[in-house]
């Protein structure tokens, strides 16, 4: 973030401190319960959020070598990603041509991939090479036999991939600003600690919301991170869709010490960026945090979550792999044992048809903003 932006930024999150207030939106907000319970919205969210828009699967750290590839479920859909040899990322479904068994399994080097089935062999690049028998496959040409490539882009460290094959890649007009700042955390500098799998029952969006204010901070969070960020105080800014969080830590008020030109504010911020529809990024200096939250099937009462912990060098050592487990401890003992087990009783109220709407106060401008874009891009 550049100088200017650091300390524009930093007096409004200080004026909002003095005046105990924070990002409002201009009017309340109802929800309906059915979002997070309905079949049929599931299935046009499916439809239309997570087979029609480019999806975000992780950061360019994630395929550190040529020759490496990596395995990617939690979409849904078999995904498998891959750095070619001349360094460029690749993505395929990870279906056989042949009768559709997986071609690959987990994250590794590899010179291509090998179909535990019959032994159809595929080059890193998704060609057909060869197979047993190829007299009886005559009818099928190899060159139409090719892995299903699908369209994926690295942008500024981050990986996309467009999961319906044939379909392009589109960023709209609102994602130029958004990838300039993100262009500035340097992304692809990151390495990933470690990557966790998670299954909760409770619908995706509710999943998702808990990342969206800090109101909860201190009455959820009260004996856990109520201590080190403002309670109940954040920016709130959009792009399109897609929008931006800041809240400050409490170490903040050490600036009003420093000479104002001295000032420097990144230490004292988490910036959440949601990557609409799905990815939370989350920004805390000295890490970044991805979190791409997915519906579990058609059940909307299901959720999977891939979180990825990146750090800003490789943890060779056994101190430095002490200190990212420590972090990663840190961030999974408080959704998975504050945020989570509330959002799966939320599910269950909700599936039980004790409500039918909820409310979004003005405090709580971004669970407005990314749910009214949810019914827009399925009510279209
Ligand atoms: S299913 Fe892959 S070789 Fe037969
Ligand atoms: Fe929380």
């Amino acid at each position: 973030m550049e100088k200017a932006a650091q300390l524009a930024l930093a007096d409004r999150l200080l004026d909002y401190i003095d005046r105990q207030t924070l990002q409002l939106s201009t009017a309340v907000y109802r929800q309906a319960v059915a979002e997070y319970t309905d079949d049929q919205q599931a299935t046009r969210e499916i439809k239309q959020l997570f087979r029609s828009q480019p999806l975000c699967v992780g950061l360019s750290g994630d395929l550190p070598t040529p020759g490496y590839q990596l395995t990617h479920d939690a979409s849904g859909l078999p995904l498998l990603l891959t750095r070619q040899q001349d360094g460029s990322f690749k993505a395929f479904l990870n279906v056989c041509r042949h009768r559709g068994a997986r071609v690959a399994e987990g994250a590794g080097e590899s010179r291509g991939f090998v179909c535990p089935y019959h032994a159809w062999r595929y080059g890193l690049d998704g060609r057909l090479v060869s197979r047993p028998e190829e007299s009886s496959f005559e009818a099928c040409p190899r060159d139409d036999h090719a892995l299903t490539p699908l369209a994926a882009e690295e942008r500024h460290g981050v990986l996309w991939v467009h999961p319906t094959p044939g379909e392009a890649l589109v960023f709209g007009e609102e994602f130029v600003p958004l990838e300039a700042e993100l262009a500035g955390y340097s992304l692809a500098g990151f390495h990933p600690f470690a990557t966790r799998e998670l299954r909760r029952d409770m619908n995706w969006k509710l999943a998702l919301d808990t990342f969206l204010e800090s109101y909860h901070f201190c009455v959820l969070h009260k004996d856990s991170i109520c201590g080190i960020f403002h309670h109940n105080l954040a920016t709130f800014d959009t792009f399109g869709a897609h929008f931006r969080l800041v809240t400050p830590r409490r170490t903040i008020a050490k600036l009003r010490e420093q000479p104002r030109e001295d000032w420097n504010l990144l230490p004292h911020l988490v910036v959440i960026y949601v990557l609409f529809p799905n990815t939370v990024l989350v920004w805390q200096g000295a890490q970044v945090e991805i979190w791409q939250i997915f519906p579990d099937g058609k059940d909307p009462s299901r959720s999977v979550l891939r979180l990825t912990l990146y750090a800003p060098e490789p943890a060779v050592s056994d101190k430095a792999r002490q200190h990212w487990q420590r972090n990663l401890d840190l961030v999974l003992h408080v959704v998975e044992n504050e945020d989570f087990p509330l959002g799966e009783g939320i599910q269950r109220s909700f599936s039980s048809g004790a409500q039918s709407q909820i409310v979004f106060g003005l405090n709580e401008a971004a669970l407005s903003h990314f749910h009214a874009a949810i019914t827009a891009a399925t009510h279209a």
